[in-house]
């Protein structure tokens, strides 16, 4: 990441100490569905904290959508070289991506439109994108094949288990979460991603000095967002309140009629305590 990727009240994250490039990023084509079980880390009930057990309550419900013919196509022949399989087990982000670089994991990419214009402006990072809709996962496949781009991977899965099995502890320079189903039915909030037991296992796995940007255009859910956010001890806010929308997050075009049509969008950025 650079400075410039940051609006004026955020503080810039620290990358993990001497971030190098050990292998240009356009000569790796990897094959990640097949990757053996010794490039993972420690098992995951070896280092990880307990957090969301088997019984949490799903952020999504699983759907019929409409995929496109190449959407199909796309998840038949583009998994297996940038998707990687949900497993109990810690990733190495250097193996995964082939170098070593500050990692972002995004949560809920949908149709990958973001993901892919981020990825693209900074290709000096890493993208781990975590999304559980067909259509969406064979969509950022396209888009990854299109624009050439090396620097994203995919895992189709619950972000709250991959997070919790799979992401190590201090490991995260970022993570993005954009728009997450709002689930605007009281009765309904539970289901809602931003919540004290998820975001106290996001902060666990932010290093210090790395970030957590949340984005949403319900005011109800933003409250909630800043309160939960605050309330989260290892983490500051980067602002007074909602933060202006950084130059690297790109106005969507479901924004841009949200905006058209009067409604509001708030931006939260926090970061990540340094180590006592
Ligand atoms: C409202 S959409 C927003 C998509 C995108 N971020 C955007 O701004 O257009 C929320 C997405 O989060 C995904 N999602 C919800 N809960 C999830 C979870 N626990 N793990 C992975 N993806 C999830 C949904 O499938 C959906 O595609």
């Amino acid at each position: 990441m650079q400075r410039s990727h940051y609006s004026a009240c955020m503080q810039p994250a620290r990358k993990p100490a001497a971030v190098t490039t050990i292998a240009p990023m356009n000569t790796i084509k990897p094959t990640l569905q097949g990757q053996s079980p010794d490039s993972a880390g420690p098992a995951a009930g070896e280092a990880l904290a307990a957090h969301p057990g088997p019984g949490h309550i799903r952020s999504f419900v699983h759907r019929r959508s409409h995929i496109t013919p190449g959407q199909k196509e796309a998840l038949d022949s583009l998994m297996p070289l940038w998707a990687l399989p949900y497993r109990a087990a810690v990733l190495e982000f250097d193996k995964v991506f082939g170098r070593h670089a500050a990692t972002i994991l995004e949560i809920g990419f949908g149709m990958g439109e973001t993901t892919e214009k981020i990825a693209t402006t900074r290709s000096g990072d890493n993208f781990l994108g975590v999304e559980v809709f067909n259509a969406g996962v064979g969509a950022l496949l396209k888009r990854i094949e299109a624009c050439g781009l090396q620097n994203i991977r995919i895992i189709q899965h619950d972000a709250v288990e991959v997070v919790r099995d799979m992401i190590a502890p201090d490991s995260l320079a970022g993570i993005h979460i954009y728009f997450p189903d709002p689930w605007p039915k009281s009765r309904h909030h539970k289901r809602r991603l931003i919540q004290p037991p998820f975001i106290d296992l996001l902060a666990s796995r932010l290093a210090p000095g790395g970030y957590i940007h949340c984005a949403t255009d319900w005011e109800n859910y933003a409250q909630q967002m800043l309160a939960v956010l605050g309330a989260e001890p290892r983490l500051k806010n980067s602002c007074e309140g909602y933060a202006p929308r950084p130059d690297f997050r790109p106005q969507t075009k479901f924004e841009t009629r949200g905006l058209r049509l009067g409604h509001g969008v708030w931006d939260l950025i926090f970061t990540r305590k340094e180590k006592p």
